[in-house]
């Protein structure tokens, strides 16, 4: 088996510069895909001009945003610029979602760091037009390892919306095992699995049945340092939007979002202020309708350009190892 991964790609300086030739977007490019109406912009998710460039006048009925978390690891800046930040970001949302919509936002929160930004970005939120509707935990698998410590293995997620957006209630593959929660219906009484929808049981807001993204899953896009299962977006997705709807999401990193709108039947608008998450936003899709694949597992989106002896026809991009 092939184990090729790419460094970081935010952080290495030399693959950056080999690379950047081959992105198709520079700063302010928007590409508008022929096949489904996707657009993909290298723009600021916190620039108003710049965000209806990406929109070109349309509405979405669901954003699904993805900051970075203000963390060491990233880019750490003082707390209040990182929330004004947020603020700016929420505004251009805002601004073009429809009245009935959903916004669901992953954010995290540094226990190093009196927890913030979580709790911040809530209170800023509190002063917007959203309400709060859910604050969902997916549960990672594998997390920061200590013996000094409960291991972190924690992503939040908050879900707010904009007037009443439908909601479609959404299932596991986890069966229904617990009997009991008798309750009189019309005169009879009735046991749980009699009066449920569905054999198996709803994720509630923890949700510990979706795979954390690593090397050996189809899905993972090597290089990529913050990748979402794309698990977690369709539940998002099936639940707060309907075919045919306009998704957004401005931080699209590794093209999650972009992926399941293709897979949903969703319009995805998408962007990132880096060229080179713009250009793997846009292969990604476009491996996707070449292969039925999800990502790259252990190669990366860039094989063909850092390792031309690996292929045989150069126009056709065939693969030999
Ligand atoms: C946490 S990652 C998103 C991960 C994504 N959900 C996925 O599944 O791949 C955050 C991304 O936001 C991008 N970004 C940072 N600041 C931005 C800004 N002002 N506007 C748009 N994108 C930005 C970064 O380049 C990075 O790729």
């Amino acid at each position: 088996m092939i184990n090729n991964p790419l460094p970081r790609l935010d952080v290495d300086a030399a693959v950056r510069e080999r690379l950047l030739p081959y992105c198709r977007l520079q700063p302010g490019d928007v590409w508008h895909d022929p096949v489904q109406g996707h657009r993909v912009g290298c723009v600021d998710a916190a620039d108003s001009s710049q965000i209806a460039q990406l929109m070109n006048g349309a509405t979405a009925q669901l954003a699904i945003h993805d900051p970075p978390y203000n963390l060491v690891a990233f880019d750490e800046r003082p707390l209040a610029d990182y929330i004004a930040w947020c603020a700016a970001w929420i505004a251009t949302t805002q601004q073009v979602l429809a009245a009935d919509s959903a916004l669901y936002v992953w954010l995290g929160a540094d226990q190093r760091h009196a927890f913030q930004p979580l709790p911040d970005f809530m209170i800023m939120m509190r002063e917007q037009a959203f309400r709060p509707r859910s604050f969902i935990t997916l549960r990672n698998q594998r997390g920061y390892g200590t013996q000094q410590n409960w291991m972190a293995v924690r992503q939040e997620l908050l879900y707010y919306v904009l007037g009443n957006p439908p909601f479609d209630v959404q299932y596991t593959a986890i069966p229904k095992a617990v009997r009991g929660y008798y309750k009189t219906v019309n005169g009879e009484r009735t046991e749980n699995s009699e009066r449920g929808r569905s054999d198996t049981i709803r994720p509630g807001n923890v949700w510990y049945d979706i795979q954390q993204v690593f090397y050996r899953m189809d899905e993972n896009v090597s290089g990529c340092y913050a990748q979402k299962p794309l698990a977690a977006i369709e539940r998002i997705m099936q639940a707060s939007s309907q075919p045919g709807d306009g998704v957004i999401d401005f931080f699209s990193h590794s093209g999650t979002t972009l992926l399941a709108c293709e897979r949903l039947q969703r319009v995805g608008y998408t962007c990132d202020t880096d060229p080179l998450f713009c250009e793997i936003t846009i292969r990604r899709l476009e491996h996707y309708r070449q292969t039925g694949r999800s990502g790259w597992q252990n190669t990366h989106p860039f094989t063909f350009e850092l390792e031309p002896d690996r292929f045989e026809l150069e126009d056709e991009k065939v693969c030999i190892s």
